[in-house]
């Protein structure tokens, strides 16, 4: 049989791995046709909105209800004493703490859960919330981790015996009733003596201050008990569905398969929707207690108060190095603020994330990492904000330590990251704190970044700049912001990583149609990223079917397969290789069909884009849709019907995405306004799958990346009052502030990965933010700045350039 069109033509119809192919989803987003959980309305419906204490530390007197229940509308006021009997009063959290659902005695942060009033309707809720008169006695408030620790104030009473003794936590022994865990990696002695016998050595302390994901949409959860047939169901924002029914299910005691999880459309992630928040236990019980279907959505305010927040990382260096600028240790010690209750969402072994990733990309023989987590009365939370678990604030810290070294060493930042890079044929590579990285060619993907950019003719016009202002001719200097990261994502391998002790694989089911399209489920959950769009495009390469004629589908745990969620970029290093193993399955059962049909042995055909050719003789062949069809009309001697497969995957090892990112700023010295010139991104995140949906990943996350260090922040005062909680105080950029990106890349593909690919989302976000804060520290270098904290906004810009004597 001859074929009608070009085999390239064949491949262009399939619109597999890399092609730039649009995105699916945006014609349903960009008409209102999106479906997200405020959306959800269902007969009978009730709305939940929390009582929130005013107080930071504060005990709990007596919480009066009776004026709530008497304004018409009001069904129901929950406090701790309703959900005690039913032990839902705390909860577990992610990281191996237990934390108040309603406030059981005391308060511990500002914006803290006390009651739940259930209503008619969201704004006779919010009234009655008024109404709830609650009768607090002050405690002395502690925002700082140090003091913390040297303070006689116990914040978690909870965690104290009654003789005074401190129990172990989650993490083992804890040295103050404050004290969460204290986690180490590498070697500290040999580490210690390395640095003290160094000819050069450069030490640093930095504060990587706390931050907040604030995606658009804020969390939420529609529960619905339907008492006839014992069903739950449940909506929400849930970043991991099916471990919300998990744990639903073990909080709860219903049995797992009669609950129901559905994430629908999310709008933004980041981090912010892998916990597990106080409003959906409410949202539960409320419908249980009054049997009808009861919502619960916070408001902005709510959101950046009491969800999860990022990063508050102090961090504390020292790196050494021979005087030719090789790095021989490094030092890195972290005291964590993990707020009111331990409620990070990392890995179980990993307290700290994988912060031990902080030797970063460079050849470091030597290294030690210890961390200290630390109560406080801040809002809990501490989850990737759009990056790997703590990899952000690993890669802030050692491409800050490699700033100050060069200063250290008179020497130039790029030149001293050649010198010290892990080279291509050192991979796979082990690092001093144990990562085995997978595949990398940092040197290549250096040198084209600085050759795009000119970097000596940057250099030269920057110290021509540092004249001119010398000479008064200007009052803007010039910064050359750096950047090298290596990511670490694709959370597995099941023996490393579990939340909750589910082991983080993931899956993918698919099931092909007797007309040869597909439907295809996986146990990710798309918040944005275009996941019904891109992977598709893998199994479309995988079994030879269109992508268009393959729907993807996630969310909901009636259908899909268990899988452990999206954050960390793990949907396309572990789901999208559970989705090309699963293909793979489907094309060894079609190869058996279509040698069937042709009447060969199933070793004389192979697979060819849309088709298996006899070998030798292309133009005897069976399309796969053909095969679909003979799957389900024929009957195959030892083959059963249908054309399904599953495939749950548990990755060898994690991937090690990379990239080289430069930023050219000059800055007005006398406001303290940053303008952004160039900023160039090359990203290698192996096997490219859909080249602009990789670019639009690489957009949002340089500008959250921006967003971070230059300005957005949640900030405390010492009373524990959170100062930037609403949208004119929490600095979230605009196409105003956002800059043209150049991007570029280089393909180094992952060795363990069927396809190749490593994950891409969260690489912008981690390179992004040392590079636009080395960006402002590289302007202020000529006259003296060593090292500044983030964010960097005009305010603190400014006060760099007079602490400077800029200004005299
Ligand atoms: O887990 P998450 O979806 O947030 O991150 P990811 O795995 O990095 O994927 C983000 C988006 O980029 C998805 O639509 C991926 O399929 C796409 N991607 C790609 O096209 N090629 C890659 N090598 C990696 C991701």
């Amino acid at each position: 049989m001859k074929d009608e069109i070009t085999r390239d033509e064949r491949v262009a119809n399939l619109k597999g791995m890399g092609c730039s192919r649009k995105r699916v989803e945006d014609a349903r987003f960009t008409q209102g046709k999106g479906n997200y959980v405020d959306d959800i309305k269902l007969p009978g419906m009730l709305h939940g909105d929390f009582v929130r204490s005013p107080y930071a530390h504060a005990r709990v007197k007596s919480i009066n209800i009776d004026a709530a229940m008497a304004l018409p509308g009001v069904v129901a006021v929950l406090t701790a004493k309703d959900l005690e009997p039913l032990n839902l009063h705390w909860m577990p959290t992610l990281a191996g703490d237990k934390q108040m659902v309603l406030a059981d005695g005391k308060v511990l942060f500002q914006g803290q859960e006390v009651a739940f009033v259930v209503a008619n309707d969201r704004y006779i809720a919010a009234d009655a919330v008024e109404l709830v008169e609650v009768d607090y006695e002050e405690l002395e408030v502690i925002v700082d981790p140090f003091k913390s620790l040297q303070s006689d104030v116990v914040l978690r009473e909870d965690l104290v015996a009654e003789d005074g003794s401190i129990p172990n936590g989650a993490h083992g022994p804890r040295k103050h009733p404050n004290h969460i865990f204290t986690w180490e990696a590498g070697e500290e002695e040999a580490t210690n003596q390395v640095i003290d016998n160094a000819e050069v050595v450069a030490t640093e302390e930095m504060y990587y201050h706390r931050t907040h994901p604030c995606p658009l949409e804020t969390c939420g959860s529609v529960a619905s008990m339907d008492k006839v047939n014992g069903k739950l169901t449940l909506w929400g924002t849930f970043q991991a569905p099916h471990v919300v029914r998990t744990v639903a299910s073990l909080l709860s005691g219903i049995e797992e398969h009669n609950i129901r999880v559905v994430s629908p459309d999310i709008g933004g992630g980041f981090g912010n929707k892998v916990g597990v928040y106080p409003g959906y236990v409410c949202s539960i019980v409320a419908s249980i207690v009054t049997g009808v279907p009861v919502k619960w959505v916070e408001d902005r305010m709510e959101n950046l108060m009491s969800t999860a927040f990022a990063r508050d990382y102090w961090m504390k260096g020292k790196i050494s190095a021979t005087k030719e600028g090789k790095i021989t240790g490094l030092h890195c010690h972290v005291t964590a603020d993990h707020g009111a209750f331990d409620a990070c969402a990392d890995p179980t072994k990993f307290p700290a994330g994988f912060m031990n990733i902080c030797t970063g990309s460079y050849d470091i023989p030597v290294a030690y990492l210890g961390v200290d987590g630390v109560y406080t009365n801040k809002a809990p939370g501490g989850v990737s904000y759009r990056c790997s678990f703590r990899v952000t604030e690993a890669v802030y810290f050692i491409e800050r330590m490699i700033e100050v070294l060069a200063i250290e060493l008179n020497m130039d930042p790029a030149e001293l990251r050649s010198i010290n890079f892990i080279k291509k044929e050192q991979f796979p590579y082990t690092a001093a704190l144990g990562w085995e990285y997978d595949s990398g060619d940092y040197q290549t993907a250096w040198d084209k970044a600085l050759l795009a950019v000119d970097y000596k003719g940057l250099r030269a016009e920057q110290a021509e700049r540092v004249e001119a202002f010398k000479r008064g001719e200007t009052r803007k200097v010039m910064g050359i912001g750096l950047s090298f990261f290596t990511e670490i994502v694709g959370a597995g391998p099941v023996k490393n990583c579990d939340i909750l002790g589910m082991g983080m694989f993931d899956s993918c089911e698919i099931r092909i149609h007797p007309t040869g399209s597909a439907v295809a489920r996986l146990g990710t959950i798309s918040q944005g990223q275009g996941h019904a769009t891109t992977f598709a495009q893998i199994l479309a390469t995988e079994i030879g079917l269109s992508a268009e004629s393959i729907t993807i589908e996630e969310g909901d745990t009636d259908t899909a397969p268990y899988g452990l969620g999206t954050y960390g970029s793990r949907s396309t290093p572990v789901a999208g290789a559970a989705a090309a193993m699963a293909g793979r399955k489907i094309r060894a059962k079609a190869q058996m069909i279509a040698a069937y049909l042709l009447e060969v042995h199933d070793n004389d055909v192979e697979f060819d884009v849309d088709r298996f050719v006899v070998k030798g003789s292309p133009e005897q062949f069976k399309t796969m849709k053909e095969i679909a069809y003979a799957a389900y009309n024929q009957a195959i001697p030892g083959l059963e019907p249908g054309l399904e497969a599953v495939s749950y995957y548990d990755p060898p090892n994690m991937t090690y995405p990379f990239g080289a990112y430069v930023c050219v700023m000059d800055i007005d010295v006398d406001t303290g306004v940053p303008e952004i010139r160039r900023f160039y991104a090359l990203d290698d995140c192996g096997t490219r799958i859909n080249p602009m949906v990789i670019e639009g990943q690489i957009h949002g996350g340089l500008t959250e990346a921006l967003a971070v260090a230059l300005g957005q922040e949640i900030a405390y005062d010492d009373m524990g009052n959170v100062k930037t909680a609403t949208l004119m105080d929490f600095f979230l950029p605009t196409a105003w502030e956002v800059p043209n990106y150049e991007t570029d890349f280089t393909v180094t593909p992952s060795p363990h990965h069927p396809i190749g690919a490593k994950g891409v989302g969260e690489s912008p976000h981690v390179g992004g933010v040392p590079c636009f804060s080395n960006a402002v520290q590289d302007a202020f270098r000529p006259f003296g700045n060593r090292h500044t904290n983030m964010p960097h906004d005009h305010w603190r810009i400014w006060q760099t350039a007079n602490n400077l004597g800029m200004h005299d």
